[in-house]
């Protein structure tokens, strides 16, 4: 059997008890064997600036692009703020986009999910994010579109997704990713 291809997972939210957070879970819970899943942390990452870039990088950064390196793929799980992506989320990209057209990122296939308590699901977020995708020429799955809104309810105390209908909508969107990888990066390439 062929090795599952590493997917890096980026994650918008900061918070410990983050509905982004329990979803991008509940989606890798979801996902078949053909796909293996890395949470890439972006937590406490020194804001991009290009005075500090370079040879002497802060360390913090130069972990993110190792990491981002490391994988063959990228899901955005993404809540949305002020209609877009968080600025922690942003500031990620913006350090794994540099050098430019040579950054971790570039290239990369990706997926981008949103969640959202709310009922529009984080459209606007999704939609940013797929404009950074388009800049970084990544190519980007576009069918199911990820868009998940209410979930205020749809975890246990624990954080176990209990709403049936949303796992089979993340196994699908797991499944379309991973032929969506298969497709742009076979594995003979
Ligand atoms: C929000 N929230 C929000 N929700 C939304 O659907 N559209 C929006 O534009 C915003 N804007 C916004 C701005 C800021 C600064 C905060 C803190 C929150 C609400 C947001 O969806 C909610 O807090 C989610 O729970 C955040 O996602 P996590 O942390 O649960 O993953």
């Amino acid at each position: 059997m062929t090795e599952p291809r590493k997917v890096g997972v980026l994650i918008g939210s900061l918070r410990k008890e983050s509905y982004t957070r329990k979803m991008a879970n509940a989606l890798i819970e979801a996902a078949p064997a053909t796909l293996s899943f890395e949470i890439i942390d972006i937590n406490g990452l020194p804001l991009y600036n290009e005075d500090i870039d370079g040879d002497n990088a802060p360390a913090e950064w130069v972990r993110l692009r190792s990491a981002i390196t490391a994988v063959e793929a990228i899901l955005f799980a993404t809540p949305e703020y002020n209609r877009s992506i968080p600025g922690a989320l942003k500031n990620a990209v913006d350090i794994a986009s540099r050098p430019s057209r040579k950054g971790a990122l570039t290239g990369k296939p990706g997926m981008v999910m949103s969640v959202s308590p709310g009922a529009l699901s984080a459209f606007g977020a999704n939609h940013h994010l797929r404009q950074c995708m388009v800049f970084l020429d990544m190519p980007t799955l576009q069918q199911p579109e990820m868009y998940l809104g209410g979930v205020a309810k749809m975890f246990d105390e624990s954080g176990k997704l209990i709403n049936d209908s949303t796992r089979e909508f993340l196994a699908k969107g797991a499944q379309a990713f991973s032929d969506w990888i298969n497709l742009v990066r076979p594995i003979s390439a």
